[in-house]
């Protein structure tokens, strides 16, 4: 939709022994967000990292961390998330009993809300907290890992949040996560997407590559 989609790399796909450099690098090749996925070997199959590391994070770059919580129970650490420098927050319907109060939780703290749907969620999860929310993210892949294939089923999902975003009057950014490469992401912004998280797609080919692997997902 947008002209010049927000692109957020994903760190999972960075050289995690030197990942100061590494978001130093794709801030200067022209990312707009940071991407960070933190997993708990428990909601998801596979373990990431936790507020500790985002707090390290924090002093090497200023572009806002767009932090996707792949964690259950999700309530007891939003807190030290927005504490350790997330921007924004994003949570799975499944990750906890209450949307609505992680929702107004995540705002209350001073962070932006996001909600996750997994490739089997429903969007109707967030038709009566539209207005609680500054973010939605489809997952075009199973959350968990990297390098996945895109499922393409999921752009009808991305269009169909684009009417219901633009129906309820609201400022919210449409992102889209998994799989987003150079050939996937112009079906996700013509069917509506604003903001693009891609893994694999920025961090291939080293920090000499950055800048082109970003122009390449903005189309060029
Ligand atoms: C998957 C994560 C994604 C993933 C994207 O659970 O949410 O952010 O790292 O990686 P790529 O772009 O490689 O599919
Ligand atoms: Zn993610």
């Amino acid at each position: 939709m947008s002209a010049s989609p927000i692109i957020a790399p994903s760190i999972l796909a960075s050289d995690f022994s030197r990942l100061g450099e590494e978001i130093r690098a794709v801030e200067a090749a022209g990312a707009d967000w940071l991407h960070i996925d933190v997993m708990d070997g428990h909601f998801v199959p596979n373990i990431t990292i936790g507020p500790d590391v985002v707090k390290a994070l924090k002093p090497h770059v200023k572009i806002p961390f767009d932090v996707h919580l792949m964690i259950a129970p999700v309530d007891p650490y939003l807190e030290a998330f927005v504490a350790a420098g997330a921007d924004i927050l994003s949570v799975h319907p499944e990750s906890g009993p209450h949307l609505h109060r992680t929702v107004k939780r995540i705002r209350e703290l001073g962070a932006k809300a996001g909600v996750v749907f997994n490739p089997s969620t429903d969007p109707s999860a967030i038709d009566w907290i539209i207005e609680d929310i500054d973010l939605v993210l489809v997952m075009s892949v199973n959350p968990g890992f990297g390098g996945q294939s895109f499922i393409s089923s999921q752009l009808r999902k991305v269009e169909r949040l684009r009417k219901m975003i633009d129906a309820s009057g609201c400022d919210i950014i449409l992102e889209v996560d998994g799989g987003v490469t150079p050939q996937t992401a112009p079906s996700c912004l013509s069917a509506g997407a604003t903001a693009l998280v891609a893994g694999s797609a920025v961090f291939r080919g080293g920090p000499d590559k950055y800048a082109e692997n970003i122009r390449a997902l903005r189309g060029g």
